[in-house]
């Protein structure tokens, strides 16, 4: 097993060269995200606690049926062109919740989602090779060093870039896990799945920003649906907190619905609600204690998206 780094000196690590990398990418004074960095958009929903929740899954947020405010933001990991293959992002803020937040805001709890069931690093130190690479332009390097290779990051990086017409039709999944319940006992991964009655089959406005389009569309014919959904760990054997790039078997622990997203019709791509989208940031940490995240890539993720957001914000 390769050896740990202590948290102080990843998040010291990164963050440096996360600004460094994000500085260098600025544009028209807009330090973009380092990562889901093309702004799809930012839309208001409504998330629907649902009342016939299984008594174990009763906790934090989801312990009463309850209506919340929500805002969520729509975004591509890594291009500019929505027609090309990509990892997606879905950002979830709550509002309204009851309780004190570990981080941040009281009353607001976040939720952060990708487009596949697995990181395509397990480890904090590994994401710090890769950005080391990203940072010298190499990111190559990082899969294939023949010294220090990493082929089943390269796989699932190969794996988790996919083309989609709309991402209101796309499954997202948290890849890390958390919490249920402060008694400490029950650790969950979240998925968010699609479920409006209407699909998106093929490009809207074929281009750069077709997934925009295609969420405009999708929103005038109708209001889209998601649903909200935890795995339980079962088996810490096959399904390890301390590796992201393992995905839990759903067979072995199927997703049950929390709660469900529905996104009404709505003027979300004016420019100035895609600028106030641009300036938004999420936090993995702003949770109440219920949810709260776990393991060591989400310890770093506390200061390091903090960091990241401040200097994007100039704040
Ligand atoms: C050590 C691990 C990780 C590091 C260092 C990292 C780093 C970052 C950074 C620096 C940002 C930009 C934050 C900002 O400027 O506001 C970001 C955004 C994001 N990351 Fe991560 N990340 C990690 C793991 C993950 C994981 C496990 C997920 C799971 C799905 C994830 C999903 C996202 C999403 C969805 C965003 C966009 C947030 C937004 O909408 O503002 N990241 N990440």
């Amino acid at each position: 097993m390769k050896q740990e780094m202590p948290i102080e000196q990843l998040v010291a690590e990164m963050g440096e060269r996360i600004a460094a990398i994000t500085l260098a990418e600025t544009e028209n004074n807009i330090i973009p995200r380092f990562n889901q960095a093309k702004t799809v958009a930012c839309v208001d929903a409504e998330f629907r606690v649902h009342d016939d929740i299984p008594e174990a899954y009763q906790q934090g947020i989801f312990s009463r049926p309850a209506s919340y405010p929500a805002k969520l933001r729509f975004a591509n990991a890594t291009s500019r062109d929505d027609s090309e293959k990509d990892i997606r992002g879905l950002s979830i803020r709550v509002s309204n919740v009851k309780g004190p937040a570990l981080w941040g805001e009281d009353g607001v709890q976040d939720f952060l989602l990708n487009s596949y069931p697995a990181l395509f690093v397990g480890t904090p130190e590994d994401f710090l090779g890769f950005i080391k690479a990203r940072q010298a332009h190499k990111e190559w390097w990082f899969f294939l060093n023949p010294l220090a290779p990493h082929l089943k990051s390269l796989w699932i990086a190969f794996k988790s870039r996919q083309k989609h017409f709309s991402p209101l039709d796309v499954r997202y999944w948290s890849t890390v896990p958390f919490l249920l319940g402060e008694s400490g006992e029950q650790v969950v991964k979240y998925s968010v799945i699609p479920c409006s009655d209407y699909q998106t089959t093929e490009a809207v406005e074929p281009g750069p920003n077709q997934l925009r389009a295609a969420l405009k569309a999708h929103l005038q014919r109708g209001p889209a649906r998601f649903e909200f959904a935890a795995q339980k760990q079962v088996d810490p054997g096959s399904m390890p907190i301390e590796d992201a790039s393992v995905i839990w078997d759903e067979a072995v622990s199927p997703f049950q619905t929390l709660a469900t997203i529905t996104i009404a019709q709505q003027d979300f791509d004016t420019p100035e609600a895609l600028a106030v989208c641009e300036c938004s940031s999420f936090n993995p940490w702003q949770s109440l204690a219920a949810h709260q995240p776990l393991g060591r890539m989400n310890q770093v993720r506390r200061p390091v998206y903090a960091h990241a957001a401040a200097l994007r914000n100039k704040e």
